[in-house]
């Protein structure tokens, strides 16, 4: 088995082939891990999970997150981005609350930012895909990062950003009840992360950071909107078209993703979603006091 590693940008992604996702040696595993440290982003064509195999490779990576309340997948390990709702089978009607949910997917954002634990990485896996449209978007914030100058690093660095899931929602118009309110509390997080194996800098920022701590909030939104812009460029992002069989890793400690429309009365998507929690990051950074007890 030769381990095939093909750049998608400049500046992060790979494309990994040559191996059997689902029969991986710890030895190649180690091998995976390393590329996702350097690149941020792994896609793998042509690699067909079913739930209990996508569940087994990315508990390779780390423990598995539990799904919360509002999205259709609720208590499983799994994420469900889709047009299907899960009893029937069938296409949901495009006004269903739970398409009008997903839209929050179409800011860039990175999963999970608003937990007290953060997430590694997740792995989406596309089961049906539409013809045309449902593409999904990315950028990485260690090139963010890089490309930043000596002075806004200092600016950046020891800053604390607190994320806010239903600060996010409300962006798109998806205002949570008191239940999901106290379900999804605010956390907070360094905005510079230092990955710890490869040492390098990326920005922990995307929907749900609300402010920085300790700023006036109008210069917080300032930066963190010119931040996100600067990650997101056209001539930054990669934009990847799914194939059903398509796997995709990233890292959200260092990249943006985002969802984009397609026609949802017309055609049918099917992702899942396995969300790879990173309980180390409390122990590499601390942890922040929770929000209710801070105020
Ligand atoms: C996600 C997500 C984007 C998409 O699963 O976390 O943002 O294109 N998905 O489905
Ligand atoms: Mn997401």
């Amino acid at each position: 088995m030769i381990l095939r590693v093909i750049p998608l940008t400049p500046h992060f992604g790979a494309e990994i082939s040559g191996i059997d996702v689902n029969a991986l040696s710890n030895e190649v595993f180690a091998d995976v891990r390393a590329v996702f440290e350097e690149s941020g982003i792994l896609l793998f064509r042509d690699a067909p999970m079913n739930d209990d195999q996508q569940v087994v490779f990315s508990e390779r990576f780390g423990p598995l997150e539990t799904t919360v309340s509002v999205n259709p997948a609720v208590g499983t390990a799994f994420a469900r981005q889709s047009n299907i709702d899960m009893a029937s089978g069938e296409a949901m009607d495009a006004d269903d609350q739970r398409i009008f949910y997903q839209k929050g997917n179409m800011l860039w954002h990175a999963d999970s930012t608003f937990k007290k634990t953060p997430s590694l990485c997740s792995m989406l896996t596309a089961r049906e895909v539409p013809p045309e449209g449902g593409a999904t978007e990315f950028a990485s914030t260690r090139a963010l990062y890089d490309s930043l100058d000596a002075a806004t690093k200092k600016q950046l660095e020891g800053c604390v950003v607190e994320h806010d899931f239903a600060y996010s929602r409300s962006l798109v118009g998806f205002h949570f009840n008191d239940v999901q309110k106290a379900e999804n509390p605010p956390a907070r997080h360094p905005l510079v992360q230092t990955n710890p194996v490869t040492g390098k800098k990326s920005l922990m920022i995307g929907a749900h950071a609300k402010t920085i701590i300790g700023w006036p909030e109008d210069e917080a939104r300032t930066m963190l909107d010119d931040l996100l812009a600067r990650a997101t460029e056209p001539d930054r992002i990669h934009v990847h078209h799914w194939r059903t069989g398509d796997a995709i890793v990233w890292d959200n400690r260092a990249t943006l993703h985002r969802a984009t429309p397609f026609d949802v009365t017309k055609h049918r998507r099917l992702m899942q979603r396995t969300t790879i929690a990173n309980p180390s990051a409390l122990a590499e950074y601390g942890q922040y006091p929770d929000i209710s007890a801070a105020n």
